[in-house]
């Protein structure tokens, strides 16, 4: 005979598809990485190609790449159209390396292995434990050290950072009035997806991307874009009329967030305005994306974190910075606007630099 307590829990236990789904999440989540390290998509792109010739192309074991493309067949990517012959769908084509809206840099950027990411989440019991950066651990660096040292993983973070754009840059592009702007300043624009895109929006603003070199070696061009490059945290470009940051301080700690801010309010004219873009972390519980990457930029990079208003309110205020808009985009990046707060640049005395960044200049 059941009691009360067993009744009412049968009722509300979640079913085992419930369970499933989480299991499959990571063993999918694994298959696809490897299928873009092993370009499957690419090979597939000429027409299908039985196992066999794919094993020897990709130098794997014929068997075992059976079934990987069995199991991933079963997810939609690829089609077995004869036995052992296997053929690119509609999902696996955006797999592939060169089309347009490529997802390839993307998957292989967070579930490929090697390239950060992916290594840095087997770390999640370290990093949760010691409150330390996972990457730091397995490679004994930081991420950013990482990707100079690590072409590979460099170009996967690039073209991670293109595909997330193609959603959220023209949202970013079209939710504000950046035609305001003379001039805008792209700090940490990475290869300039966004302000090419505000570019081509508003034809009259002209832009500066700033980033480092090796970032900066695969930017995009344009003909009202000059690329600079240099260490946000000794100096950005001067005499912008807006400095847009979109998701710079969420890669730091407070205390380099606020190094950073410091660095750009010194560098610009009172009358220039932040722009901070990023993942905002709503206020109280609920499901939102930004409470994930907040765990993904735990384990990266060294006390790097999403924030809520209110923090980087917070940070603003520390830093001579006055709080003015917060815009949300049609994506999951909301804009956060502010002013300089009409203190001298000197009251607000850059106070931090982080210490790969003063060895390098050692
Ligand atoms: C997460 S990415 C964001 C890129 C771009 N803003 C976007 O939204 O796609 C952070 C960028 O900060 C750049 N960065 C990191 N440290 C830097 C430094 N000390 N000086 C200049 N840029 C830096 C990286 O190279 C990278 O492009």
């Amino acid at each position: 005979m059941q009691n009360s307590t067993e009744i009412l829990h049968k009722e509300i236990a979640p079913g085992q598809d419930t369970w499933n789904r989480l299991i499959l999440s990571y063993w999918q989540a694994n298959a696809v990485g490897l299928a873009v390290k092993l370009r499957l998509a690419d090979l597939l792109s000429g027409g299908p190609l039985p196992v066999d010739e794919l094993a020897a192309r990709t130098d794997t074991h014929e068997y075992a790449l059976y079934r990987l493309m069995r199991a991933l067949e079963s997810t939609g990517l690829f089609r077995e159209i004869a036995p052992r012959v296997f053929a690119q769908t509609a999902m696996s084509e955006f797999l592939r390396s060169d089309v347009p809206g490529s997802q390839a840099s993307s998957m292989l950027h967070y579930l490929g292995k090697g390239n950060g990411p992916y290594d840095a989440w087997t770390e999640l019991e370290f990093t949760v434990r010691t409150g330390k950066n996972a990457l730091e651990k397995i490679y004994g660096c930081d991420f950013w050290e990482f990707l100079r040292r690590n072409t590979h993983a460099n170009d996967a973070m690039n073209g991670a950072m293109r595909s997330l754009s193609n959603v959220m840059t023209p949202a970013v592009a079209t939710a504000y009035d950046w035609g305001r702007f003379p001039v805008i300043a792209d700090i940490g624009g990475g290869v300039g997806s966004q302000i090419v895109a505000i570019l081509d929006n508003f034809p009259t603003t002209t832009g500066i991307l700033f980033d480092q070199s090796h970032v900066l070696a695969n930017a995009i061009g344009h003909e009202r874009l000059t690329v600079v490059d240099g260490n946000f945290f000794e100096s950005v470009p001067q005499n912008a009329d807006a400095y847009l940051l979109r998701f710079v301080l969420h890669d730091w700690s407070d205390k380099e967030a606020m190094t950073i801010l410091r660095s750009v309010r010194q560098s610009m004219k009172p009358s220039a305005s932040l722009i901070l873009g990023e993942f905002i972390i709503p206020d109280g519980p609920g499901p939102d994306f930004s409470k994930w990457t907040d765990l993904q930029m735990m384990l990266l990079c060294r006390d790097a974190r999403e924030r809520t208003v209110r923090e980087l309110e917070a940070l603003l205020a520390e830093t001579g910075f006055r709080l003015e808009e917060v815009v949300k985009t049609g994506g999951p990046v909301t804009l956060v606007v502010a002013q300089s707060d009409g203190l001298h640049p000197a009251e607000t005395a850059v106070t931090a630099i982080p210490q790969w960044s003063a060895q390098a200049k050692g």
